[in-house]
């Protein structure tokens, strides 16, 4: 008798993690953008839901604007976000910033996040492939951000493209503040778009160096949230 196959344990190629996170994500947001961005409900307000992306921003930028701003004035800055989902913490960064690019796989949270943003004039919201900044105008970016994005991506390729794609269109000298799963006890799988593949120190170090960056300060090795500071060498 031939054993059963596991179709999760097969390799997927890289078009086809791609078009599985593009699908899955549109399923989520049609389903309920907010619970799948913020878990902590499933009957988010307006006002609760974009409150939390208030949060994020004083907890995780205005907290560091010595590293984040350099000097600059805020408003002169031109950011970029990737994954932005439903807009919600875009919508805190475009009051806080001049400019504000952000990019994500979903179709469909684009199109809630423009809904979102339809006020703001200075945010500009695009659907991409989901690995790069291609669908970006050219653009120098003062800032880039990412909360609650990669800890998603099942794929260390996809991530390291974007951390390459950044540092194609960051300023030299500007910082890449992000978040990567940090959890290496978790069981994740090419074709799982919720459980992110995890991040050790060493590999954040070695990623960092990779796509010249200099990975100056990290906090949360091993847990969920493992933040990184990414600066671009000059
Ligand atoms: C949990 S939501 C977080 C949204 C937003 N960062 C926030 O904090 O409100 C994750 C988002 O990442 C997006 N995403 C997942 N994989 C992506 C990829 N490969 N490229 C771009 N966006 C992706 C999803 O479509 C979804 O909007």
């Amino acid at each position: 008798m031939s054993k059963p196959t596991d179709a999760s344990a097969e390799p997927l190629s890289l078009d086809s993690q791609l078009e599985k996170m593009r699908h899955d994500w549109d399923a989520r947001a049609r389903e309920n953008a907010r619970y799948y961005v913020n878990t902590a409900t499933d009957k988010w307000t307006d006002e609760e839901f974009f409150a939390t992306g208030e949060l994020t921003v004083q907890g995780e930028i205005l907290t560091d604007m010595i590293n984040i701003c350099q000097g600059r004035d805020p408003k002169q800055m031109t950011v970029l976000e990737i994954g932005c989902g439903a807009g919600r913490v875009t919508r805190a960064l475009a009051r806080l910033f001049g400019q504000v690019y952000a990019v994500d796989v979903s179709g469909e949270m684009i199109r809630l996040a423009r809904h979102a943003l339809k006020d703001q004039t200075n945010a500009f919201l695009f659907q991409n492939n989901g690995k790069d900044l291609t669908a970006l105008p050219e653009r120098e970016f003062d800032f880039a951000f990412s909360s609650i994005v990669f800890q998603h991506i099942p794929s260390r390729e996809v991530i390291e493209s974007y951390v390459r794609e950044v540092h194609r269109v960051l300023r030299p000298g500007a910082l890449f503040k992000f978040q990567v799963q940090g959890d290496a006890s978790l069981e994740t799988r090419p074709d799982d778009t919720w459980l992110g593949v995890p991040f050790s120190d060493a590999q954040a170090v070695e990623l960092a160096e990779r796509c010249g960056f200099e990975p100056r300060y990290r906090h949360g090795a091993g847990e969920q949230y493992f933040w990184l500071w990414f600066f671009k060498r000059p």
